[in-house]
């Protein structure tokens, strides 16, 4: 008989990180209304950080911000912005500033995302994507960089692993995030000298939120699909969060960091995975013997 596959944890809601990690500093996260970014925002304050989210929906903001002041007792205030647009940008880093004095990690997180052909995509789309990706994150660290640098600060580029390939209809965020990462290595070879880190994450299928419900073919996104076993957790995007903006990663800059489980290592195979691997017997038609 087989043996069973493997199924990685999920780092409970107990955290491994000091609680007090990030106390007296200041997270400053676009896109942090909802989704991933809002749950990276979360874990940051519940190790210390007050923080600043924004985003397009003033209303969706406030909430967000009274919910995240509540659970984890520190401050988080919103502000209305448009990563498009560098003036409101500007004003929300001004708030930041009012509010709390200092900013020491931006997550650049705000993106847009649908499925669509390169056919049937018009100009507006395209460019749509790549002005809330691509010139949103440029926009974001021009607004916020005088002030990381005084802090020897930190930026986590939320980007993807689905531009390392060709992934049909998505060749708007492909090109997006292909940018993201290249913004994000300079970045870090510019602001290195000045004490300034800069990273990306890059997870891949993220379970229970709004990209998988809309974006993800769940029935090829099995868990048979993924080395460890299953699809991946939020929390497996919040410590990542919390190791790359701590002293633990001091020396790590200009990296991007997979946390996808290698699900996009995982070869395009014409023999049945992960069984084949744990059951050799099941394949040995396929392996030719030694002459
Ligand atoms: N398929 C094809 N084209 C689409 C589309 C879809 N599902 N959704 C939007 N577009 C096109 C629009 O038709 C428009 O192009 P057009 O002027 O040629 O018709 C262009 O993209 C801009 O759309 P619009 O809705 O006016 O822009 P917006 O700035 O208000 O919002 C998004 C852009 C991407 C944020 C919006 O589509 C959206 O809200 N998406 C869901 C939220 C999201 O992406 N979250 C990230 C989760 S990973």
């Amino acid at each position: 008989m087989a043996p069973t596959p493997y199924v990685a944890p999920v780092v409970s809601s107990e955290s491994i990180f000091k609680a007090d990690l990030f106390k007296g500093k200041v997270l400053f996260c676009t896109g942090g209304g909802s989704g991933i970014c809002r749950a990276m925002t979360e874990s940051m304050m519940r190790h210390g950080a007050n923080a600043v989210i924004l985003g397009r929906k003033l209303d969706r903001l406030t909430q967000t911000a009274a919910e995240l002041s509540k659970s984890t007792g520190r401050r988080c205030i919103p502000a209305q912005a448009d990563v498009r647009q560098p003036a409101t940008l500007k004003d929300a880093v001004a708030k930041t500033i009012q509010e709390f004095g200092r900013i020491d990690y931006v997550i650049c997180g705000a993106a847009g995302n649908f499925l669509a052909t390169i056919d049937g995509m018009s100009e507006n789309a395209f460019s749509t994507v790549i002005g809330i990706d691509t010139l949103g994150t440029f926009h974001t660290i021009k607004a916020t960089l005088p002030y990381v640098r005084e802090t020897k600060g930190a930026y986590i580029h939320v980007s993807a692993m689905l531009h390392y390939k060709g992934t049909p209809f998505q060749v708007h965020v492909s090109a997006a995030k292909a940018a993201v990462d290249a913004i994000s290595a300079v970045l870090a070879v510019e602001e290195g000298p000045r004490g300034v880190r800069s990273n990306v994450i890059a997870p891949g299928p993220i379970g229970e939120t709004e990209g998988w419900d809309r974006l993800s073919n769940k029935s090829s996104s099995s868990s048979e699909h993924f080395p460890l076993g299953r699809v991946g957790h939020v929390k497996d995007i919040e410590n990542a969060t919390i190791y790359l903006f701590s002293d633990a990663a001091a020396n790590v800059t200009g990296q991007i960091l997979p946390v996808d489980g290698a699900f996009t290592q995982v070869a395009g195979l014409s023999f049945p995975y992960p069984r084949a691997v744990l059951d050799t017997e099941s394949v040995k038609h396929m392996i030719k013997p030694r002459l």
